[in-house]
């Protein structure tokens, strides 16, 4: 039964072109901004909206994951992400984020066994890498081996079948992490090693990525709970590009696999996933707190394509939570792997204190975002700057099946389908227009 969305209580927009009125119904939200519904507005008046960039566009209904960007707030199906990072763990909050609320003990218990289950890979996907050049991209990787899964769990590409729809999410969780610490070993020519069941996710994914033969990885508790942390905090954000990169994939009705490799692709870009990996080099690059000055400006220049990475937000117009949380994780971990004084840390508290000072920042709203400080810790672990954004795919896997889930089950859903504004040329006969150029 497709349940009717809320409308305002006696509140309605009405558009007037040329003298036409039209009544746009407006709905209601939990939290956050109301909507107009415009869906009707092309068959009535022949007219687009218009929105590059879908500043001002909802593009669906979700009950996931709401953020308020003026005040700085994330919630997970209504909790908030600081309660979440400290109270509960990444696989308890794939849970919470797929089925909408927290499982019981009977059923967390379950779950986490059920996903454990699938951590492994199918043992011919091996081959996957063995393709690769070494110094490959570990995100070309996670694009091209996730894509690949729909070949051998042909069981879980149904997706009008709730219980395969189900199976999926939970093989793309558990064996992102596998594939993620699989891409590492690769990039550093050491053998691949196989999840250990009885570890959690956090644990198992530093034993995958740093054991070897030739001696035992020592799993540290305060790691492995930083770990989980920037796991949590990665795994959600509402209708970010890559998260809606998936639905659109999705409304084609392309299979689940297929779907979260569209949404690595698109997590990788510098101005989305990717900064985190930018945010450090950018941070290394800058060397010392006497450059600051200079790359601020550059940052300001509108001539210049520099951005400060690991700053601004499309959403948050206020410090990013979870640049917060991090923060505070960061001289944690520093402190327990015995760095004192880093330069890089102490470079990116001057930057950011420098520029939340600038008027261009501060009239901008230019905070800095969860790439901030994600790099320094993740470093400080141990990985180079380019697993940073395999990190943060395997995280994302949560949020993008989630969304996928009900992105599928939601009964009104289509096929994503824009339109555009056209303003090329029209009424051309063969011949006519031919470039007169010499280059191309
Ligand atoms: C993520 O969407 C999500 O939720 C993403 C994410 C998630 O969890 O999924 O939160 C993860 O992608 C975080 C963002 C990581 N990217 C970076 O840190 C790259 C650096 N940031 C910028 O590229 C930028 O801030 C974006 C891409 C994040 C947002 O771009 P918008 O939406 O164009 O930013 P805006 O409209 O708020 O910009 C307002 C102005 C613009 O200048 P004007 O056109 O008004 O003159 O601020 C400028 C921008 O050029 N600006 C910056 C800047 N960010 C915005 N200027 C210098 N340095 C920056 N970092």
């Amino acid at each position: 039964m497709v349940k009717k969305k809320k409308k305002s209580q006696n509140l309605k927009a009405e558009l007037k072109i040329n003298n036409k009125t039209y009544s746009l119904p407006i709905y209601d939200s939990t939290a956050g901004e109301k909507v107009l519904d415009i869906s009707k507005l092309h068959q009535e008046s022949n007219y687009f909206t218009y929105d590059p960039g879908f500043s001002s566009t909802a593009s669906c209904e979700s009950k996931i994951t709401f953020i308020d960007g003026n005040k700085g707030i994330l919630k997970y199906r209504g909790y908030d992400v600081a309660e979440l990072a400290t109270k509960s763990d990444f696989i308890e909050v794939t849970n919470l984020l797929i089925y909408g609320d927290l499982p019981n003990k009977a059923q967390l218990n379950k779950y986490r066994k059920l996903i454990a289950r699938h951590t492994l890979l199918h043992d011919q996907i091996v081959n996957f890498f063995q393709g690769f050049r070494r110094d490959a991209h570990p995100m070309a990787m996670m694009v091209g081996v996730m894509g690949a899964l729909s070949s051998f769990y042909q069981d879980s590409l149904d997706i009008n079948d709730p219980h395969q729809r189900q199976e999926a999410t939970r093989r793309i969780i558990a064996k992102a992490a596998t594939i993620g610490a699989m891409a590492y070993k690769y990039s550093i020519g050491q053998a691949f090693v196989s999840p250990k069941n009885n570890l959690n996710y956090a644990e198992n994914f530093l034993h995958m990525c740093f054991s070897h033969s030739a001696e035992k990885y020592k799993i540290s508790p305060v790691l492995a709970k930083a770990m989980d942390v920037i796991f949590i905090l990665h795994a959600d954000h509402e209708q970010n590009a890559s998260t809606s990169t998936v639905r659109l994939a999705g409304s084609s009705g392309a299979n689940p696999f297929a779907c979260i490799a569209a949404g690595v692709a698109s997590l990788w870009g510098p101005a989305h996933g990717g900064a985190n990996q930018a945010a450090l080099e950018m941070l290394e690059e800058i060397g010392d707190t006497k450059n600051i000055k200079k790359y601020i400006s550059k940052a300001k220049d509108k001539e210049d394509k520099f951005k400060l990475m690991g700053f601004g937000h499309r959403v948050y117009k206020n410090y990013d939570p979870r640049a917060k949380i991090l923060k505070q994780v960061c001289s944690k971990v520093l402190k327990h792997v015995g760095i004192k004084n880093d330069p890089i840390l102490k470079l990116a508290i001057e930057l950011e204190k420098i520029a939340l000072k600038d008027n261009y920042f501060k009239e901008k709203k230019l905070y800095p975002n969860v790439d901030f400080y994600s790099g320094i810790i993740l470093r400080a672990i141990g990985f180079p700057p380019e697993m940073f954004t395999v990190i943060f795919a395997i995280a994302r896997t949560a949020g993008w099946t989630a969304q996928w889930t009900e992105m599928t089950e939601d009964p009104i859903q289509k096929i994503g389908r824009p339109r555009q504004l056209y303003t090329g040329k029209v009424k051309l006969k063969y011949g006519q227009n031919r470039s007169t150029k010499n280059t191309r």
